[in-house]
């Protein structure tokens, strides 16, 4: 099997001030253990920060995404942020797909993946957000759910190089609660066979994260099981110390 690079990535959401800057400083200076360890770590600001945050990112262990892009390259999209823009931004890669964003703004499986594809063409790595909500999990649908999801948002020859796939049940966003670790076996292994089946083995090299009230005590339990190959933070990534303590499950 494909050996994958861990990768723990910071979500903040819409958190996050030009004085944030100095929470990354934090991060930079502290991630050296988990670097040397092999773990790559992102961290996705808000859109204002991106550009100054990337400047001060380069060269270190920590590259900047940013959190959402629209599908086309330019246009008369008032408030929108083309890929191309981020990818000059300095951003690396790109949160696609989000439950918040599938919420707040109506995202179906079609638009993320449009700009899945959009982001490609910026040269983006897309991290491509699935999850069940309470109601399908309880209704015995969470992995028929996701299924519909990863087929519907990833689009046509991915590879590991630029594509990252987040599980994120949506009722562990923030709540505290997370799943039991048969149910992340569960849905990992069946996201791993159903990109085997669409990428054959390139399927192996695709990282396939968990997200969902990951914290600094639960971290080595959720991200040392099987095809778990890293997590996305919310919460927990907006201070160094408990961001750097969750990648720390890999040193
Ligand atoms: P929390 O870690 O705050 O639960 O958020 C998870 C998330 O939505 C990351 O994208």
């Amino acid at each position: 099997m494909t050996a994958r690079r861990p990768l723990v990535a910071g979500n903040w959401k819409m958190n996050g001030l030009s004085t944030s800057a100095a929470e990354l400083e934090r991060m930079i200076d502290a991630a050296g253990p988990v670097a040397s360890a092999g773990v790559e770590l992102m961290i996705f600001p808000p859109a204002t920060l991106i550009a100054r945050l990337a400047a001060r990112a380069a060269g270190t262990p920590i590259s900047i995404g940013g959190q959402d892009c629209h599908a086309r390259p330019s246009g008369a999209h008032t408030g929108d942020i083309a890929a191309e823009m981020l990818a000059d931004a300095g951003a690396h890669a790109v949160i696609l797909g989000h439950s918040e964003r599938r919420t707040d703004h109506g995202e179906t499986d079609a638009v993320v993946r449009a700009k899945a594809e959009a982001a490609h063409r910026a040269g983006l790595v897309r991290v491509v957000c699935v999850g069940e909500t309470l109601a399908e999990r309880a209704a015995g649908r969470a992995v028929a759910v996701v299924a519909r999801q990863l087929e519907g948002s990833v689009p046509d020859g991915a590879t590991g190089y630029d594509l990252v796939i987040a599980y994120e049940p949506v009722w562990a966003i923030g709540t505290g609660h997370v799943p039991t670790a048969a149910d992340i076996l569960e849905m990992h292994a069946a996201m791993r066979a159903l990109l085997r089946q669409r990428f054959g083995g390139e399927a192996d090299a695709i990282r396939l994260l968990y997200g969902g009230s990951v914290k600094p005590d639960n971290a080595r339990t959720l991200l040392t099981l099987t095809d778990v190959d890293g997590a996305l933070v919310g919460g927990a990534s907006l201070k160094a110390a408990d961001f750097l303590a969750i990648a720390a499950a890999y040193v």
